[in-house]
């Protein structure tokens, strides 16, 4: 009787080794992070696509979202691109300012993803009018567009072209039936730190030897980066991985890997920061932040770990 009790006691005590960092929970796959208070979508959509797409990415960041709404409406005639109507004169006069009918506060805002359709290859004057009317000096503007089928390319140089001191990114021409993939990929892609500078590796002491952990591009990356300097010790477990939970969470984009790389640095549910030392197969679900080269085996005892840009 007295064996069965400590069998069943070890049984249980390895089931809960075995769970693990997470206590067995999986993390909910929140997409990227909901608190961008300095990222603004601001957008201009005459007939409600471009609209889609920027409800959308706000959606996805958690940010402010703003149209640019015309003083005078494009009523459908005015869009009848096969005729002289007033959108093609627009397009057609260069000193063309469409008025805005609302006032924009952007001057909280870092990063601006900036939405129009494309309009005979270029981006609507009302978003010259916009450039004209705001000083967006020192913001990184994301553009993003939906068209019938023109990339967004164009519009970009001739943005960049009109104030060549904006910092403008590449941007990305979106159609209504782009998956919520494509649009995290997207938000990930332009993921920046808080001095709008993309970072992409941190120096890791680990028990006083250095590595470069070299990061992802992602928003959890982006975070993890700007939580640093840190300094603290990584518990041992399962003989694969070092963790610890973070005092704050991180934004996660977290999916099954299949595999574990050696090296791999990841993020399990929104806090548990984990750096495996062995290659393997996993069944739980992590976001990546980045990957150390040659990492050796770690050993079995607790490490200490100090992370730097
Ligand atoms: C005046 C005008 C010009 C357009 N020019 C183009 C074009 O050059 N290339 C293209 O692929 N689509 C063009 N389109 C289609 C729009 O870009 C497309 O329908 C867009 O998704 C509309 O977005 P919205 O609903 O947000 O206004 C044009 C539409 C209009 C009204």
């Amino acid at each position: 009787m007295k064996r069965k009790v400590v069998l069943s006691l070890f049984v249980f005590f390895l089931l809960l080794i075995l769970i693990g960092c997470g206590n067995g929970k999986e993390p909910v796959n929140t997409n990227v992070t909901k608190s961008n208070n300095d990222t603004l979508i601001l957008y201009f959509s005459a007939t409600g696509t471009t609209k889609k797409i920027a409800e959308r990415i706000s959606t996805k960041l958690g940010s402010d979202i703003v149209e640019i709404i015309p003083k005078e409406k494009y009523k459908d005639e005015d869009l009848d691109y096969n005729s002289d109507c007033r959108a093609n004169r627009e397009q057609n006069d260069s000193k063309a300012r469409p008025e805005i009918k609302n006032k924009i506060d952007i001057s909280k805002y870092d990063t601006i993803y900036l939405g129009y359709p494309i309009w005979w290859g270029t981006n609507p004057k009302i978003i010259l009018t916009l450039l004209d009317s705001y000083d967006f000096t020192g913001k990184t503007i994301i553009p993003f567009c939906t068209s019938g089928s023109t990339d967004i390319t164009g519009s970009v140089e001739a943005l960049r072209s009109y104030d060549s001191k904006l910092n403008i990114k590449d941007g990305k021409r979106f159609s209504l039936n782009d998956s919520d993939e494509i649009i995290t990929k997207f938000i990930n892609s332009n993921a920046v730190n808080s001095s709008n500078e993309v970072v992409s590796s941190v120096k890791a002491v680990i028990n006083s030897k250095e590595y470069t952990i070299n990061l992802e591009v992602n928003e959890t990356a982006n975070s993890f980066v700007n939580m640093l300097p840190k300094e603290f010790k990584m518990e041992e477990l399962n003989g694969n991985e070092k963790y610890i939970y973070l005092d704050s969470s991180l934004p996660t984009n977290s999916s099954n890997p299949k595999h574990i790389n050696s090296g791999d640095v990841m993020l399990y549910g929104d806090n548990c920061l984990v750096i495996f030392y062995k290659s393997f197969d996993t069944s739980y679900s992590y976001t990546k932040i980045g990957h150390i080269d040659n990492l050796p085996d770690l050993g079995s005892d607790s490490v200490s770990v100090k992370l730097e840009k």
